[in-house]
């Protein structure tokens, strides 16, 4: 297991990840979360890691009759844009919390969602015993992230690609933290009823894909590490671009979604 420090995100990456979750990838993962979910009328469900609160909004729309859903995040810039996008649905809430301590009472949610967050997390154990926790008895997590190990991104130069991907996943606590889900869930009480995977394949970098705005994010990271100048970096991503516009762009990666359920 990776022991790369936890990133922090602060007020660009809020603005970032706003703009990169309007994505038809990301899009597709909210579909597919939501899906997974199944919420029902006058549920409560806690959303963490709530980042921009794309999920939570879609949630809010869903939690009728009197249902709630409650965001929490470790950023408050997160929490900001997620309040601000969620201002016109009084059944949601917004906390400054982290899922290794969740403030919430034993056994008092229906349903939780963590999307694209234990791989930022150092202690998965701890945040899966508190998630098992504040699920009610009979209540379901729906879990998603990425393993960086599935990407395959064309490159003129596979060597360099492996070089600087490699340099990459350690932006992440653990980057191929979905594998160790089928554990983590098992340890923490809870019944696996779903696993599935969920694909991105991307044709072209354009700002509107997940890749196009990932990659001056991949190239900014790199600058600087495991003896890469910023000139070297920005060759990388201008040798994908240029394979773009000979119609050679090729990006795809795997997120995993886990539908787990606290026994009754
Ligand atoms: C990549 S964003 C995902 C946001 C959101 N779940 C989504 O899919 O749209 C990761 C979020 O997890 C939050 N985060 C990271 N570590 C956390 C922790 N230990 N507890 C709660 N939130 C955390 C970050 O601040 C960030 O907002």
């Amino acid at each position: 297991m990776s022991a790369n420090s936890p990133k922090k995100f602060d007020s660009a990456d809020a603005k970032r990840i706003d703009k990169q979750y309007a994505a038809p990838a990301m899009v597709e993962q909210r579909r597919r979360t939501l899906e997974a979910l199944r919420l029902q009328p006058g549920e409560s469900i806690l959303d963490i890691g709530c980042g921009p609160g794309y999920l939570t909004l879609e949630l809010a729309r869903q939690a009728t009759h009197n249902g709630r859903v409650i965001g929490i995040d470790t950023s408050q810039p997160m929490l900001e844009v997620a309040t601000a996008r969620c201002e016109e649905f009084g059944n949601t809430s917004f906390h400054l919390a982290d899922a290794t301590s969740l403030p919430f009472e034993d056994a008092s949610l229906d349903a939780v969602a963590v999307v694209q967050v234990y791989l930022f997390v150092p202690d998965l154990t701890r945040a899966f015993a508190e998630l098992a926790r504040v699920l009610k008895p009979g209540g379901r997590a729906v879990i998603v992230d990425t393993d960086w190990d599935s990407l395959v991104w064309h490159s003129s130069d596979a060597a360099r690609m492996d070089h600087h991907i490699a340099l990459w996943k350690k932006r992440y606590v653990d980057a191929t933290v979905a594998r160790r889900f089928p554990g983590l869930i098992g340890r923490a009480g809870l019944t696996i009823e779903h696993a599935d995977a969920i694909p991105i394949v991307e044709l072209s970098p354009d700002e509107a894909t997940y890749s196009g705005s990932q990659l001056p994010e991949v190239t900014k990271y790199l600058a600087g590490k495991g003896g890469i100048d910023p000139a070297q970096a920005q060759a990388w991503e201008t040798d994908l671009r240029a394979l773009a516009t000979q119609g050679d762009y090729f990006f795809a990666l795997n997120r995993f979604v886990f539908v787990a359920r606290k026994p009754r």
